[in-house]
């Protein structure tokens, strides 16, 4: 029997460990488990509710770590399972809810699945987890499709041990093979792996690429020759992304969860056309929630913002869903970056362009943006850094590059490390205490800039971001209007944004440059940047009793 569920996941402000930059306990370069629970009460303390952390199995990290080659187990160089235990129970004791990563969609081509298929005759139950075809052509030496890969290239490869010569499918890299969900003993095998965890303790799944798992039957042809995972399909019925069969694998891991005594929760990771199909994800028998990426790729202007929370809210709804925020994850650019480049820094969730960083900006967008995500009705996702204002580092010497989309790009997209990049914890030169004193390089380089936005540096100064997101949460936490429930749009002038929340609270977003009148009467809780004669100034929000 499950215990009386809290719901807890309906106002949650969940924290994303990317665990590898996060905090490295061993002094070899990478972010681990160690790492990350010396520094739980810097999470208890900032005032979250739940951390995800993302792959933390073992895992050649040819996609850093979401090319999974043994899904009940810690990958070495993080830890190991008894770490992984002593985290959740520490967690747990700080209030903390943990949710882990599972990457259904593709596992590693090092997985002994993945082996044995290769070692297997074609039509084997073996090749039958994946999505083996002979090639086109006379010879087949011609990929099955025109599927591109979400990296770059085709979408197939031939094993180079394969001697049926067959073609493979990855969404992803060639490292990552995509499984068949058409088969059985993949279901099977994932409601095992889940049960694992959560008999471990965890409390939830955030559920990779949870629109990817289901293919057209008969793989047709795409017809284009280029799309973004970070970009949500833009057709419907499209032959990989968001088909209707997957539903039906989400409605039996609910009953699945329902049944497991631990109070736990899925948030779906789901490039989607649009709020309507996103919302069939967390209908009241699938995924509890799912992340709000229309929010995180919105631009910074007004009536964008307004249609987007008002289309996200009346869709998640009307299927009983909470609403979702984000703002930044480790496959997008930072939002201090791209709120910094006011024209092109919204065209994508990862931009790649010239325009220069008004950091000054940018930030003080972020301040503003972080108060408006927060007072929405609902749950929120942060990103580990954006609460010390990190920026994207756009500079990594190319030699250091380990995003696959680099090398299958022909070198022309950087792609991903530059959100990846080691938080600053504390001192004044790098590794700024990413790790133990006599600690190896972290595995990308932290700008000297940094020394500025150490933890350590703006503990205790009440301008900094860290101490706006700590009031933010503390106040989140305590006032009675803040998390799930409803909003009210209040007349303002077309460049703020001005809602009610019951009881008694206010939220006030100015998003033009020139300073704006706070409404008459109300007392401020909390502002994002100082107040003038009670104006609130450009591209600042203010939260207030009224
Ligand atoms: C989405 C993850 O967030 C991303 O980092 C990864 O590369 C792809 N899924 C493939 O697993």
């Amino acid at each position: 029997m499950s215990e009386p569920t809290t719901d807890w996941w309906r106002s949650a402000v969940i924290y994303e460990v990317y665990l590898r930059s996060f905090a490295d306990g061993n002094g070899d370069g990478d972010g681990d488990v160690e790492g990350l629970r010396t520094r739980l009460p810097y999470l208890r303390d900032l005032g979250v509710d739940a951390i995800w952390i993302t792959p933390w199995y073992p895992s050649p990290m040819a996609d850093g770590g979401y090319d999974v080659s043994d899904y009940r187990d810690i990958q070495p160089r993080f830890g190991s399972l008894s770490q992984a235990r002593l985290l959740l129970a520490e967690a747990h004791a700080h209030n903390l809810k943990v949710i882990i990563d599972l990457v259904p969609n593709h596992t590693s081509d090092r997985h002994p699945w993945f082996q044995e298929a290769l070692a297997s005759e074609p039509g084997s139950a073996a090749r039958n987890r994946y999505v083996f075809r002979p090639g086109r052509g006379p010879d087949g030496s011609a990929p099955p499709n025109d599927w591109r890969s979400v990296f770059g290239g085709p979408a197939w490869s031939r094993g180079p041990d394969d001697v049926a010569g067959q073609w493979y499918l990855h969404l992803f890299a060639p490292q990552q093979p995509d499984l068949n969900w058409e088969n059985p003993e993949v279901h099977a095998e994932f409601l095992d792996i889940m049960r694992f965890w959560l008999d471990l303790g965890v409390d939830g799944f955030r559920i990779d690429v949870a629109h990817g798992l289901i293919k057209q039957r008969g793989l047709p042809d795409l017809g284009v020759d280029h799309e973004d995972v970070m970009e949500p399909p833009d057709r419907l019925n499209h032959p990989h992304w968001d088909r209707e069969e997957v539903h039906e694998i989400y409605r039996s891991w609910r009953r699945m969860i329902d049944a497991h005594p631990a109070d736990a929760t899925f948030v779906a990771e789901a490039w989607v056309a649009n709020p309507k199909q996103l919302a069939r994800y967390v209908r009241p028998d699938e995924l509890h929630s799912a992340f709000n990426f229309d929010f995180l790729r919105c631009s910074w202007h007004p009536a964008r913002l307004r249609e987007v929370i008002d289309s996200s809210m009346a869709a998640l709804h009307a299927v009983g869903a909470p609403a979702t925020w984000v703002l930044s994850n480790h496959d997008v650019t930072r939002h201090v970056t791209r709120y910094g480049r006011p024209h092109t820094g919204a065209r994508g969730p990862r931009t790649e362009s010239t325009e220069p960083v008004n950091l000054e900006l940018g930030l003080r967008r972020a301040r503003a943006a972080v108060l408006l995500m927060l007072a929405l009705p609902g749950g929120a996702y942060l990103y580990q850094g954006e609460e010390l204002g990190l920026w994207e580092v756009e500079d990594l010497p190319e030699e250091l590059l380990q995003d696959p989309t680099w090398e299958r790009s022909g070198h022309t997209v950087r792609g991903r490390d530059g959100c990846r990049v080691p938080i600053p914890w504390s001192g004044d030169t790098p590794p700024f205490g990413f790790g133990p004193a006599a600690t190896a390089r972290p595995w990308l380089p932290q700008p000297t800039a940094w020394k500025d936005y150490t933890v350590e540096s703006q503990s205790g100064d009440p301008h900094s971001m860290l101490e706006l997101y700590r009031s933010a949460l503390r106040l989140r936490r305590s006032h009675p209007a803040l998390g799930d429930g409803t909003m009210r749009w209040l007349d303002a002038p077309a460049e703020v944004l001005l809602f009610a929340r019951d009881p008694g609270f206010l939220c006030a977003v100015n998003l033009s440059s020139e300073p704006v009148k706070l409404p008459g009467g109300a007392e401020p809780l909390l502002v994002s940047a100082p107040l003038d004669r009670g104006r609130l100034p450009g591209d600042a929000a203010a939260w207030l009793s009224g």
